[in-house]
């Protein structure tokens, strides 16, 4: 593996060497660059430099150009407005620089990232007995792009799937399977979609005896202690809820075309051992305080009604413990446990006071500081069309399921009409591939503190920032290449010059790696789409601007079917990243 370092990088490093040549006061000072329409880079931070050194911006400019190396790199840099540097990189160097890129495999050239840690993600945490809705779908969508994209940069990644496990809610469950024992079939008998209608139905059922029958209530309520004691038989039979559970889960996983582990399906259940311990820890230090029989957190900041302190509330006066109290303990386990340098939360916005102060506890604890931090990722709403929180037309939440299913049923359409030679099979099979990356994409592709809208004519268009547009500027340059008979991989041809198109082409290519760390450690996958949409795009105008097989010269032909190749590795490696497949021809 070769990691080659971006022509922003190299251009970054002349300007700056000679920027303290020529300002030796300034030291490390960043000459601020960025990509240009006006040339390949502008560099803007002279500017600021002049003032602090109380020089002329130009002549200070000036200074810095004559300073600066231009070697095989940089074929020009010119003092513009009042103190610009416009750079010019040259075509042999872009061109052996996605040479290098071309030769290192699906990494492409990208580095790994020198600081690297571990980051243990919290995503994808449906709740036991129930339905999930399109909330769950953001979680898992944007958690598994983030971890793909953190992976590639060299983090060392751990999944937990926070499942909603424990509760009262299964003192009426257990009890009403106890009553009713033929209701629930063995898990291992069930698909996906039995599971769930199993449930639901157990749910709704149990619900309806418990709203009305006062001994059943009560018989539920002796159930919760049961469970919550440890009993043997209440143990198992809530272990099959979770089974029955986890069939469903695994279901609309493999429909989402998403992986997750077994072993990292860790619930809120899993921490129960650990919270009284938590709940001592945060006692003995002072940090909870009793407060009316209950154990709770303070918080001055945190402000609710008529300017009252909003507590977290660590051990209820009962004795119970709850959400807070199995977070604070799953931190322990990740920092102390797993190593954690990182904590990242894939959760909706609308929990993220939960999450601050569960923090803000850890971080008087001492269990997060510097050395480890906690970030929730607090994602917006998913909207119908219509502007308003997706419902279907009886007002009731969405099913998972049916969204997805629909949404591959309309890709279908969209590749039947432009299927010329592909058989049922092939279409179904892209219809997946097409429909599941709409889903995705749609998602990913807003900065996920926005809220966003679930449109299925939008997303699945070929017009516009969607994933079928990508998947199909992928699918053409395969064809292309296919057409040139692509037995080996086409070489790069740095002694030509190269047309406009060409090097947009390439200084973007180049910024992929650039990118994918930029995005990655924002935690912000709709930068990668952003950059992945704007390659598609350049691409079009390459190809519009400069015909490839019929290129002048035997050369030319094959820089630039060099060009579709490394596009087109690079829209598949980042669509990757972003959990959508690229399928090879559509
Ligand atoms: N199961 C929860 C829900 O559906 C989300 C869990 C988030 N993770 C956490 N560590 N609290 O709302």
């Amino acid at each position: 593996m070769a990691s080659v370092t971006s022509l922003t990088a190299s251009v970054h490093q002349r300007l700056a060497d000679a920027l303290s040549a020529a300002l030796p006061e300034a030291g490390a000072a960043d000459p601020l660059l960025r990509r240009s329409d006006r040339a390949d880079f502008q560099a803007n931070g002279i500017l600021a430099l002049a003032k602090k050194a109380k020089a002329n911006p130009r002549e200070l400019a000036a200074q810095v150009v004559e300073r600066i190396t231009h070697g095989e790199l940089l074929a020009d840099v010119e003092v513009s407005g009042p103190g610009f540097l416009n750079v010019t990189v040259t075509d042999k160097a872009i061109t052996e620089t996605l040479a290098a890129r071309a030769a290192d495999g699906d990494r492409l050239g990208v580095p790994l990232n020198p600081h690297a840690g571990t980051t243990v993600i919290d995503y994808a945490q449906p709740n036991v007995a129930k339905e999930m809705h399109v909330g769950h779908l953001r979680s898992a969508v944007i958690g598994d792009a983030l971890r793909h994209m953190l992976d590639f940069t060299g983090e060392k990644t751990i999944g937990r799937h926070h499942i909603g496990d424990w509760g009262t809610q299964f003192g009426m469950l257990i009890q009403y399977l106890i009553e009713n024992p033929g209701e629930l079939a063995p898990a291992d008998e069930v698909d996906g979609e039995q599971a769930m209608s199993n449930l639901n139905r157990i749910y709704k059922a149990s619900r309806a005896v418990f709203d009305t029958d006062e001994d059943f209530k009560e018989r539920a309520r002796k159930r919760v202690v049961a469970l919550q004691s440890g009993d043997k038989e209440t143990l198992e039979l809530w272990q099959r809820f979770v089974d029955e559970s986890k069939v469903y889960f695994y279901s609309v996983f493999e429909k989402l075309d998403m992986e997750v582990r077994d072993d990292e399906i860790v619930g809120e259940s899993a921490y129960n051992d650990m919270m009284p311990e938590t709940a001592r820890l945060l006692e003995e230090s002072g940090v909870a305080v009793r407060s009316e029989g209950a154990l709770v957190v303070f918080f001055d900041e945190i402000r609710g009604k008529d300017d009252q302190p909003v507590p977290l509330i660590v051990q209820k006066a009962d004795g119970g413990f709850g959400y807070a109290a199995s977070d604070l303990s799953a931190i322990r386990d990740r920092v102390l446990g797993l190593n954690a340098s990182t904590l990242l939360y894939v959760v909706d916005v609308r929990q993220s006071l939960h999450f601050k102060m569960v923090f803000e506890a850890a971080r008087r604890m001492g269990w997060l500081n510097d050395d480890v931090t906690a970030h929730n990722m607090g994602y917006g709403t998913v909207l119908g069309a219509d502007g308003k929180p997706f419902k279907t037309r009886e007002g009731e939440t969405v099913r998972l399921q049916d969204l997805l299913d629909e949404a591959v049923q309309r890709a279908a359409e969209v590749v039947r009409e432009k299927a010329r030679d592909l058989t049922e099979e092939e279409i179904q099979e892209r219809a997946f591939q097409v429909g599941i990356g709409a889903v995705k994409y749609a998602d990913l592709s807003t900065s996920a503190n926005r809220d966003y809208k679930f449109d299925l004519d939008q997303m699945v268009s070929l017009n516009g920032d969607t994933s079928v547009y990508l998947q199909y500027a992928y699918a053409r340059i395969k064809s292309i290449l296919r057409k040139a008979g692509d037995s080996a991989r086409p070489a790069a041809h740095p002694e030509l010059e190269l047309a406009p198109a060409e090097r947009a082409l390439g200084l973007h290519l180049d910024a992929f790696g650039d990118t994918v760390a930029e995005a990655a450690a924002e935690y912000a996958p709709h930068k990668l789409a952003a950059y992945l949409y704007q390659l598609a795009s350049l691409y079009t105008s390459f190809y519009d601007k400069c015909p490839v097989l019929k290129a002048d010269t035997p050369a030319q032909v094959e820089n630039r079917l060099f060009l579709c190749d490394i596009t087109a590795r690079t829209l598949h490696q980042g669509m990757a990243l972003l959990g959508i497949r690229t399928p090879e021809r559509l």
